[in-house]
């Protein structure tokens, strides 16, 4: 994607210094281990790549909150959110590395834990396992209403994840359908979420105005990789001003109800609103 790459643990830092200098308020990691297996065991490395880079983090930019993506795709090598039996997601399964890949990012360090696999009861197996570790203080951010949307494609390819045979339609929800949404997040919040995401954003603004009416819980949304390269791309051939797409964008999701809104635009519109508030 225009503007964004893999970057080791002392490049990532410059861009959150940067970030953060910016008025960027967190950053959200996701970890490409050097190693992938069909149980994505790299996942609860304490010397993986978002281990050391949580670390890093808290050590020179303590300000900055740090939240860490929690699944599998990125370090299993058939690229699904969880591992599989006789071609199929196991849920129960899964639930254990979740809970330890979790664990290893809040032993690191993490303010926050962001589980976007879709696997059922994750969330209060993960609060469970914080809990009798001895860390109650490490809140959850649950991807809670996650479709399965075209709009990742650029992410999988960035972080090589892309399902080897297969989609995500078994775990990730149905692009029609709105109620499932509220159930879904519903039941995160009875789990112990301290916040939950919609996701993708742009297309599901109605999702984000019902999940904020309903719950009244701190709600974020996540624009995700489709929806700005989008805009980039249109920009690069003069058919779009990149500063105001992106900006009108990103109001329409605050409109909507999002408290918070995880984008690849952040440090650009930190920027923008520094220099100039509102449109
Ligand atoms: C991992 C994950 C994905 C994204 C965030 N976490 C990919 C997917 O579910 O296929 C997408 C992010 C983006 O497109 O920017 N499960
Ligand atoms: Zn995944």
């Amino acid at each position: 994607m225009p503007g964004v790459a893999q970057l080791s643990v002392d490049e990532m830092l410059r861009e959150a210094e940067a970030a953060a200098k910016a008025g960027v308020g967190g950053v959200l990691l996701f970890g490409i281990p050097d190693t992938k297996d069909a149980t994505g065991s790299s996942a609860w490395d304490d010397e993986g790549p978002v281990q050391n880079a949580v670390r890093a983090l808290k050590t020179e930019l303590p300000q900055l909150v740090v939240i860490t993506d929690v699944c599998m795709c990125e370090y299993t090598d058939h690229g699904h959110c969880g591992i599989l039996r006789d071609g199929d997601v196991d849920n129960d399964a899964t639930l254990e590395l979740l809970t330890k890949e979790a664990l290893s990012h809040a032993r690191a360090g993490a303010d926050m834990v962001a589980p976007s696999d879709m696997m059922d009861g994750r969330v209060g197996a993960i609060r469970r396992e914080l809990d009798h570790a001895g860390q109650p203080n490490v809140a959850i951010l649950s991807y809670a209403a996650k479709y399965a949307s075209v709009f990742y494609g650029p992410f999988r390819e960035a972080a090589e994840s892309a399902p080897r045979e297969g989609d995500r339609r078994g775990y990730q929800m149905d692009p029609a359908n709105a109620d499932e949404a509220l159930r879904e997040v519903r039941l995160d919040i009875e789990e112990g979420a301290d916040a939950v995401m919609v996701k993708p954003a742009g297309p599901y603004l109605d999702v984000i105005a019902r999940v904020k009416d309903d719950t009244g819980y701190p709600v974020a949304a996540y624009q995700v990789s489709g929806e700005y390269a989008m805009i980039r791309a249109a920009a690069e051939r003069g058919w779009l001003d990149c500063e105001r797409a992106m900006m009108e964008s990103l109001l329409g999701i605050r409109r909507a109800g999002a408290d918070f809104i995880i984008t690849y635009f952040a440090t650009d519109a930190a920027r923008r609103l520094d220099r100039a508030p509102g449109l």
